[in-house]
């Protein structure tokens, strides 16, 4: 079956799936000013939505989803707020990772885990144990997460194991991010408006498609999703290359 209206469904041959897309959950505190709720009822809602984009991926056939939860920047906003994310973060995986787990999800986390408190570390890394051998859908957590603090996290411990100027090339060097072993994202998707990088994946972006919506993160729901991946569908991905129409239009030679 092939048509080119769109209206197919999820295996539709038209819809190019990427292998791992990335999400910056913007727009929680807007949500819930908008509705006079505090910011964490939004925090709260984004959550919430988390889990029904979670199940969309899986659905979808996606591979790798990351999400921006906490940069190393979010410790300058009210203590309240930073109190209350922890908080989420701790209910989220007690309450959603036994479920996550019997879907076959595996989770990741990047970050620096130095400065988070010891009982939401220790639940971190349980939950990074227990599902370490799941294969449906990779689950990275950016949390605690800079992407420059990540670089220089990387430059150390290549300095740390000894190795020669020459040795350090761009492959030697991804397996020092706490990325190692993780396709580079095909997609990264921002809602909320925002059209900035946010020290998010600096390295790991340098070839990603961007998708922008103004959609803010709690309500940004599957039919969304699909919006973005009927976007990126339509993108012809050149990794500076010369684009495959400009080749045919060339003159040959001889
Ligand atoms: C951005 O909205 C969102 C965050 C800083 C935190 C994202 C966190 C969650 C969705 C919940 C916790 C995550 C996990 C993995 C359990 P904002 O507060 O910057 O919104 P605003 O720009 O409208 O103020």
């Amino acid at each position: 079956m092939s048509s080119r209206d769109g209206q197919q469904g999820e295996t539709a041959p038209q819809l190019r799936i990427p292998t791992h897309v990335a999400i910056i959950m913007d727009g929680n505190g807007r949500w819930a000013q908008a509705r006079g709720l505090p910011r964490l009822a939004g925090h709260r809602a984004g959550t919430e939505n988390l889990r029904r984009i979670i199940e969309a991926c899986v659905e979808f056939g996606i591979r790798y989803l990351t999400i921006y939860a906490f940069s190393t920047e979010n410790w300058a906003r009210p203590r309240d707020e930073v109190e209350g994310l922890m908080s989420i973060m701790e209910e989220v995986i007690d309450k959603e990772v036994p479920e996550l787990h019997r879907q076959g999800v595996q989770i990741r986390h990047i970050g620096a885990l130095e400065g988070v408190r010891p009982e939401l570390q220790r639940k971190i890394r349980e939950a990074i144990e227990l599902t370490r051998h799941n294969q449906r859908l990779v689950l990275v957590v950016a949390f605690n997460y800079g992407g420059r603090a990540e670089i220089v996290h990387a430059v150390r411990q290549i300095l740390a194991a000894g190795l020669k100027p020459e040795e350090v090339t761009e492959a030697i060097f991804a397996q020092y991010l706490y990325t190692a072993g993780i396709p580079d994202p095909d997609l990264v998707i921002r809602t909320s408006g925002e059209q900035r990088i946010s020290n998010f994946l600096l390295w790991q972006t340098a070839y990603s498609e961007w998708y922008f919506t103004p959609v803010y993160w709690p309500d940004f729901d599957k039919a969304e999703l699909r919006k973005a991946l009927e976007a990126y569908s339509r993108r012809e991905r050149r990794f500076g290359r010369v684009s495959a129409v400009d080749m045919s239009a060339a003159p040959r030679d001889g």
